[in-house]
């Protein structure tokens, strides 16, 4: 897949299918006059005859071997100007890129300056156009083996056309961190889409090293004897379970600009979560592949930091273990010491992410970091209260809180925030131990929270993000098929490239 962005001529060799925005309402027809005549022609009967308006999502085409740019033409409904945000930009670039598949057109051309409003200008459009071309040409398909039981292919190429001269060379940098965050979405996509048969703790640290090794920064990997030696035995309990070894991720960039401070990302990677001895039910387990979500998105997250050369020190944290029932499971009822010496009562072993998290998190120390972030699939009610269009967001760092509901605003991974008031800390203290595993059912996002809240170094600014909902499309979407969708990685990118003092509060 290659998006490039070039001056219209008349003379270039044609593409398969050539699309215009247009808006409702708008009737404007100018500039394709001049690019086409005579489908300009064809569109103004359409639109007279009121067959076609130009709602969101509307479409008109015409076929025909004589027209200049591809012979298919197509203008795509954008619905009314005022109304068209960056959200509804996205949502036509996965139709304009779903028709093109569906067409089986291999090159197609986009007419960039029909989408421009003063909302969305040249180059905020082009980052969109860029970006989601990539996404929605996504395709897992690995291990299909019979070719004829692919989904359709998407585009080979899509040229984004433009009439204005200074647009050509000024918005390329823009495309081209487009398509690097692009290519960190789809990397977090291809590691998460991996069943849990391929995709285990040591795989995916393997991938972690392949990665860092690609992108030049450091990684180290603390296996069984490590991880025993630190007493991480949050990690330890959950994988007992399983006869697979779990791992500690450790990824590290830009150390040079350590003196300006570190930020600390955490990822669950449980890379399959059968519940342990309090099993899950059967119906939709395989979806518990995707437990993983959270650390494939800080590792892919690392990638991109280095392609963009953001001066900023991050370390990843990715604690990866699977939740099994072979091995020596642990037992509800458990007692174990974790990392930071608290002892925790593991009243449901399906508790899991909390636990390899919660010593990820207390070993943040080790960095003395500014702010940490992490992300975890880590409940099903946060999955309940805000479907999967919604991440929840909860922290000790209003600031922080807000930066990042900022950034997930801007690039469309969007956070609601719940709160974290002490009084939930009552629901997690245990009769034998100091912690327990789970609350009472009640207010379940917020009582896992309240636990990690537990393992966090004292005041470091700390946000956590559930994205049990979002990390995976239950049905193919505009932007995404079905399966993975890489959600973080562009909330990462865009908390980090604009990271400031001012997003953590002074102590
Ligand atoms: N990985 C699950 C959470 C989850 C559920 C993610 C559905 C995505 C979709 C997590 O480990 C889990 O099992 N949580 C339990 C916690 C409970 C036992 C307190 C849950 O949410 O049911
Ligand atoms: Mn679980
Ligand atoms: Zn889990």
């Amino acid at each position: 897949m290659k998006v490039s962005l070039v001056g219209l001529t008349w003379s270039a060799a044609k593409a398969d299918l050539f699309v215009a925005g247009y808006f409702k309402g708008e009737n404007d027809l100018k500039a394709l006059k001049k690019i086409d005549p005579l489908f300009a022609k064809a569109a103004e009967a359409a639109i007279s005859k009121k067959r076609f308006e130009g709602k969101t999502g509307e479409v008109f085409s015409s076929y025909q071997a004589g027209y200049r740019q591809a012979p298919e033409m197509l203008l795509l409904g954008l619905g009314e100007k005022k109304e068209f945000k960056a959200a509804a930009l996205r949502k036509a670039v996965g139709t304009l890129i779903g028709l093109a598949s569906s067409r089986k057109a291999v090159k197609v051309r986009v007419l960039l300056d029909s989408f421009l409003t003063e909302e969305l200008p040249a180059e905020e459009t082009a980052k969109i156009l860029t970006e989601i071309s990539f996404l929605a040409s996504y395709r897992f398909t690995q291990y299909k083996t019979k070719k004829k039981d692919d989904p359709p292919t998407a585009p080979e190429s899509v040229e984004l056309v433009t009439e204005k001269k200074e647009f050509v060379s000024g918005l390329r940098p823009a495309m081209v961190r487009s398509e690097k965050i692009a290519n960190a979405v789809l990397l977090a996509r291809d590691l998460n889409n991996e069943p849990g048969n391929v995709m285990n703790p040591p795989r995916l640290a393997r991938e972690a090293k392949k990665l860092s090794v690609e992108k030049k920064i450091s990684c180290k990997v603390l296996e069984l004897a490590e991880l025993k030696k630190l007493g991480m035995n949050g990690i330890l309990a959950v994988n007992q379970g399983s006869v697979t070894p779990p791992v500690l991720i450790i990824m590290e960039y830009g150390k040079e600009y350590k003196d300006q401070g570190t930020v600390c990302l955490v990822g669950k990677g449980v890379t399959f979560d059968t519940g342990g001895i309090s099993i899950k039910p059967s119906k939709g387990m395989e979806e518990m592949k995707y437990d993983k979500s959270g650390a494939i998105a800080v590792i892919a997250t690392m990638g991109l930091v280095a392609d963009l050369k953001l001066p900023l020190h991050v370390v990843a944290l990715a604690p990866s273990v699977e939740n099994n029932v072979a091995a020596d499971p642990q037992r509800p009822g458990d007692i174990i010491r974790m990392y930071n010496g608290k002892t925790v009562e593991v009243m449901n072993t399906d508790a899991e992410g909390r636990l390899i998290l919660a010593d990820a998190l207390s070993y943040c120390a080790e960095f003395k970091p500014m702010a940490i972030i992490d992300a975890a699939t880590l409940t099903g009610m946060c999955h309940h209260t805000f479907g999967d269009k919604t991440c929840g967001i909860l922290g000790t760092d209003q600031k922080l809180i807000d930066a990042v509901q900022k950034a997930g605003e801007k690039v469309g991974e969007r956070c609601w925030q719940l709160p974290l008031w002490e009084e939930y800390g009552d629901c997690i203290k245990s009769h034998h131990s100091d912690l327990k595993n789970t609350g009472d059912g009640y207010a379940g996002t917020i009582t896992a929270t309240m636990f990690l809240k537990e393992f966090v170094p004292e005041k470091t600014p700390w946000v956590h993000l559930d994205i049990a909902g979002t990390a995976n499309c239950t049905a193919n979407n505009f932007d995404c098929p079905k399966g993975a969708n890489g959600f973080g990685v562009r909330l990462f990118a865009e908390v980090l490239s604009n990271w400031s003092a001012e997003n953590v509060s002074k102590s």
